[in-house]
């Protein structure tokens, strides 16, 4: 069997910090790692309007920003397809069959589910499109095999639910669809980094994040006014590193040569960690190094960003490229599933 990706982001804003530890970084390293025989990248437009259908625009500005975004992390269009959700009408048919394999009811106990319709104060009125998204996501991932989703953690419900979806239907139709797997990121620290502000998450709507595209100015802006451990008052107390943003950022971030290039006195992690507990290190130097491995680490993938932003032109192709490629692929499995459901009449009537 082929080992198949594919994964995506609904376009309605640039991407953050949040992302790339929570899931670009892991795509990047699978697309490179050779081990797989395709690798598709979805900006999920459609998904997005589930939930903007009065501000479209909000959706169609940010496709190709969230392109952008993919290419400066280091997507590579050479080696994954890169393309757009709407463009693949295939999608939509699926999701039309798949529909009829699912309870209101399951759908209204995926958590992740219920959580958007409180954030956005749905529960009066959800949008129909908007309630069946798992359903349509389940389209996505199989209609290119995928044997593999990196996402991240917030999205393990919806895997769940593409599984249930893929059994009904391999059990009512015969073995057609493929089970995907999800792929988290391997460290911990990544798996949700908190706000700026210490909220549990990074949002745009919450304003606290940091985007990929943020000048370098901005983000020691950021940093230096993150949220600490709020008890942390005199630099002789001692600070509490759990739940501490600067040190989850640390744990995610940073690495054992940034420590002899910024911060030669501690050895690692571990080290600066202690100290922190023991009291006796301020806030302000532990978010100078927080802001050098940040910087060390965006500089790359802005630079790249600014590289692309020159050549729209050429994004633009790669996108209509990659959306044919996908259109093919996500054919030649709606022509299957088709064939299990046996309504392929006009193939079947030889006439
Ligand atoms: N739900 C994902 C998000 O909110 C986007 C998405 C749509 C997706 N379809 C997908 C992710 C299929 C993985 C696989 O960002």
């Amino acid at each position: 069997m082929q080992k198949i990706i594919l994964t995506g982001d609904r376009p309605t804003g640039k991407l953050h910090v949040g992302h790339y530890a929570g899931s670009l970084k892991e795509r990047v390293e699978l697309q490179n790692s050779g081990e797989y025989d395709k690798v598709f990248i979805m900006i999920a437009d459609a998904q997005a309007l589930t939930d903007n259908a009065e501000h479209p625009e909000k959706v169609r500005e940010n496709v190709l920003e969230v392109a952008l975004d993919y290419l400066a992390c280091g997507i590579d269009p050479k080696k994954s397809t890169i393309f757009i959700q709407s463009a693949v009408p295939q999608l939509t048919e699926l999701t039309a069959y798949y529909m009829n394999l699912v309870t209101v009811s399951r759908v209204q106990r995926n958590p992740t589910v219920k959580t958007e319709i409180k954030m956005r104060n749905f529960e009066a009125s959800i949008p129909v499109g908007f309630f069946v998204y798992p359903i349509s996501q389940a389209a996505d991932i199989t209609a290119f095999r995928a044997t593999a989703v990196p996402v991240g953690e917030d999205q393990l419900p919806m895997l769940e639910q593409c599984k249930e979806i893929v059994n009904k239907f391999n059990a009512v139709y015969g073995e057609t669809l493929t089970e995907p797997e999800i792929i988290l990121p391997s460290n911990k620290a990544c798996l949700r980094l908190p706000g700026l502000d210490g909220k549990a998450k990074m949002s745009k709507s919450l304003g606290n994040c940091i985007y990929l595209s943020d000048e370098p100015d901005v983000i020691k802006q950021k940093i230096m006014s993150m949220y600490t451990d709020p008890d942390h008052i005199r630099v002789q107390d001692p600070g509490k590193v759990e739940g501490n943003p600067v040190f989850v950022y640390l744990d995610a971030f940073s690495r054992p040569e940034h420590f002899a290039e910024f911060l030669p006195e501690y050895e690692n992690l571990d080290a600066l960690k202690a100290h922190y507990q023991r009291g006796g290190l301020g806030d302000v130097k532990v978010k100078k190094f927080l802001n050098n491995v940040m910087q060390a680490e965006l500089a790359p993938i802005r630079e790249r960003r600014h590289m692309w932003e020159q050549r729209l032109d050429d994004v633009k192709q790669i996108l209509k490229q990659g959306s044919a490629t996908a259109r093919e692929a996500a054919a030649a499995t709606l022509h299957d599933v088709r064939a299990a459901m046996q309504i392929n009449y006009f193939e079947n009537w030889h006439i």
